[in-house]
């Protein structure tokens, strides 16, 4: 899929961060973009504002819910007569990190009902209706170095929802193709340097009933600048990217018909070796950011 002028593009939490990158690529490539947020406030600036460079609209939509992922694709093939690209990428940090003993069964329901479940949901309520459209089209999981390629230790909750996303991405690619499909499946790892974007601050979107039951200060590396630190003492970029360019690089992958689209994936697959030599050794991998 090289040229998307005229496509139907979905993002899910595209109205701020990475999400809103990936928008203002696909608006300046001439694609027609639906934006399907929770926040309906920062949804309505994005909208607005985007709306001079091209054709956005946005649907208030919980990616945790099944039922209103529905109602996106039902609202999206009724009045834009398809989807071409579907990312799912609304995320979601389960806040503050710490040993995994620590984390709250609430941290995992929350965290995996949007990173999880609402990638499952997106794939669920949208890949029936672009196999049955027999259009070309692509399904672009966001996943996360940190779970996708290797765990950080003290994040072992988001980690795990990203491993994951990249092991469903992975599986959805190989039977879209096996299915006969004009669908395919990539998976994008948001990277290249320090992400200053919402996720910092995810909890600002925590449902009162999936609260923590006991409030405790955040572990070390889970602020902005403790985490660009840590990226400095390990020698990797710690520069702020921007997420206009990151959402361009993303829409590069996809045109190129990449299945995984990250910057440093030299440096992923050398931690992917190590990770593997300790494994077929029998001992533990080595930690990725401690
Ligand atoms: N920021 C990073 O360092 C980083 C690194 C790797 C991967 N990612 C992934 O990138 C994706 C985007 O994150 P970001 O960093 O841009 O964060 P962000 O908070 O800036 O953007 C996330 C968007 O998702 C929306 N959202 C949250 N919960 C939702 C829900 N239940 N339903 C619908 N929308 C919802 C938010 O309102 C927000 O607009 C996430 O999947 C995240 O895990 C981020």
């Amino acid at each position: 899929m090289d040229d998307l002028n005229g496509k139907v593009a979905v993002v899910t939490g595209g109205a701020a961060g990475i999400g809103r990158g990936i928008v203002e690529a696909l608006l300046g490539e001439g694609a027609r973009v639906v934006v399907a947020d929770i926040e309906q406030p920062v949804l309505d600036v994005a909208v607005k504002e985007l709306g001079e460079i091209g054709s956005v609209r946005g649907v208030l939509t919980d990616v945790s819910s099944a039922e209103s992922v529905e109602a996106l694709a039902a609202d999206v093939f009724a009045n834009d007569g398809g989807c071409h690209l579907l990312f799912n990428n609304a995320g979601v940090t389960s806040g503050g990190g710490g040993r995994p003993w620590e984390q709250e069964a609430n941290d995992w329901a929350w965290c995996f009902s949007v990173n999880v479940f609402g990638v499952a949901h997106g794939m669920l309520s949208f890949v029936p209706r672009m196999i049955e459209s027999g259009e070309e089209g692509i399904v672009v999981n966001t996943s996360s170095m940190d779970g996708g390629i290797a765990p950080v230790p003290y994040a072992s909750v988001y980690a795990s929802s990203k491993a994951a996303i990249s092991c469903l991405t992975e599986a959805l690619a190989h039977q879209l193709a096996a299915a006969g499909t004009a669908l395919r499946a990539a998976v994008f790892y948001p990277s290249g340097g320090l992400l200053d974007t919402g996720l910092w601050t995810a909890q600002r979107n925590r449902p009162a009933s999936l609260a923590r039951r006991k409030p405790r200060p955040p572990a070390p590396g889970t602020t902005f600048e403790e985490f660009r630190a840590q990226l400095e003492a390990a020698g990797r970029p710690a520069d702020v990217v921007d997420l206009r360019e990151l959402g361009r690089f993303c829409l590069e992958g996809v045109k190129r018909g990449d299945f995984v689209i990250g910057h440093g994936l030299d440096e992923a697959a050398a931690m992917l070796h190590r990770r593997a030599d300790a494994i077929a050794a029998g001992r533990l991998p080595p930690a990725a950011l401690s």
